[in-house]
C-alpha cells in the first residue's frame, strides 16, 4: 500500500493504473467505510482511499477541531483490506493560499441536512469535485447512510460531466441497529444505550407504511411519537420525502419515499434514513 500526501504524487501513481475504485473518507474508519472499500476492491483493478477531514464542510460551530482522528489505525485497517493507494493530503495541499472556486447546489441547501447545516454541501461538493479531479477514478463509492450527500454528488457529476460512475453502498449497522458513524465515538455509555432509537423510529415508520398508511404526516408522526418519549433526544427533523427530489411528500405514491431524520443527543448529532417501497 502506497501512502501519498501530494496531488502530484497521486496523479503519477494513478497514471500507472487501469480501473480505479475510489472511496473518499474523513478517516476514523469503521465497518461502514470498509464495506465501501470491499465493494471497490471487488469491482476495480485497484482501490484508492482518501482520508481528509475537510474543513469547508464544517460550520463555524461544528466539530472540525475535535473530529476524531487516528491515522495509524486507519492505515492498518486499509492495509489489511488490500488497498493500493491512500491519499492523505494536508489542508494546504487541498486549499492553498488563493483558493477561490466552489461548487454549489443551491437546491440542496434548502432541504434536510442542507437546511440544518448551512454551507455543508458546498464544502462536500467542492472537496469531492477536487478529489475526483485528482484521483480520476473509474468508480467512486458513497454510503447510503448520507442519502443527501449521495444525491448532491450524483447531481454534481451529472451537471459537470464528470467521467466517474457513482456507486451507492447500503448502510452498515451495529447489531442493535445504530448506523455506524465516526461520530458515534462521541457518545457516552448512557447516550450510546438510547441511540438505537433513531433506527427504531425509522422502523416504526416502515411498519406503519407496511400496514397501508400512505399519509406522509402520519408516517412522520410515527417516528416523532417514538423519539419524543426520550427527553434526552431532541428532534431536528423527520422527513418523508420524494426519493429523487428529496422534497417533502403529502402522500407516498408508487415512487416510494426516503424517510430520514436527524436528532441531537446531548452534543452529538445523529442522522439515519431508509427507503419505503423498495
Ligand atoms: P465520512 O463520514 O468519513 O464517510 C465516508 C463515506 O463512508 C461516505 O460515503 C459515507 O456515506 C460512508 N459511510 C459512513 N458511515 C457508513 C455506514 N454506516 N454504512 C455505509 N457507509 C457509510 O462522508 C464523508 O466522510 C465526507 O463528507 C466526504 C464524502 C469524504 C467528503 O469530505
Amino acid at each position: 500500500m502506497q501512502l501519498i500526501t501530494t496531488i502530484a504524487a497521486m496523479r503519477t501513481a494513478r497514471a500507472a493504473l487501469t480501473t480505479v475504485g475510489f472511496v473518499p473518507t474523513m478517516g476514523y474508519l469503521h465497518e461502514g467505510h470498509l464495506s465501501l472499500v470491499r465493494r471497490a476492491a471487488a469491482e476495480s483493478a485497484a482501490v484508492a482511499v482518501s482520508i481528509f477531514v475537510n474543513p469547508t464542510q464544517f460550520g463555524p460551530r461544528e466539530d472540525f477541531a475535535r473530529y476524531p482522528r487516528n491515522l495509524e489505525r486507519d492505515l492498518a485497517l486499509l492495509g489489511d483490506a488490500g488497498v493500493d493507494l491512500v491519499f492523505v493530503p494536508a489542508v494546504e495541499e487541498i486549499y492553498p493560499p488563493g483558493f477561490g472556486s466552489y461548487v454549489t447546489l443551491p437546491a440542496a441547501d434548502e432541504l434536510l441536512e442542507g437546511a440544518a447545516r448551512p454551507g455543508h454541501f458546498r464544502g462536500v461538493a467542492t472537496v469531492v469535485c477536487k478529489l475526483l479531479n485528482i484521483v480520476q477514478p473509474t468508480r467512486a463509492y458513497f454510503g447510503q447512510k448520507d442519502a443527501q450527500q449521495v444525491a448532491v454528488v450524483q447531481q454534481m457529476v451529472r451537471d459537470l460531466n464528470m467521467p466517474t460512475t457513482i456507486v451507492v453502498v447500503p448502510t452498515v449497522r451495529e447489531p442493535d441497529g445504530l448506523a455506524m458513524s465516526s461520530r458515534n465515538s462521541y457518545l457516552s455509555p448512557e447516550q450510546r444505550a438510547i441511540a438505537p432509537l433513531v433506527y427504531q423510529a425509522l422502523l416504526a415508520v416502515q411498519a406503519r407504511y407496511q400496514t397501508g398508511e400512505c399519509d406522509a404526516a402520519l408516517l412522520r408522526a410515527a417516528a416523532r411519537t417514538l423519539l419524543e418519549c426520550t427527553p434526552a433526544m431532541s428532534i431536528e427533523y423527520v422527513s418523508v420525502a420524494d426519493p429523487l427530489s428529496l422534497r417533502e411528500l403529502e402522500t407516498v405514491g408508487a415512487e416510494g419515499a426516503l424517510v430520514s431524520l436527524a436528532v441531537r443527543l446531548g452534543g452529538v448529532r445523529l442522522i439515519d434514513n431508509l427507503f419505503l417501497g423498495r
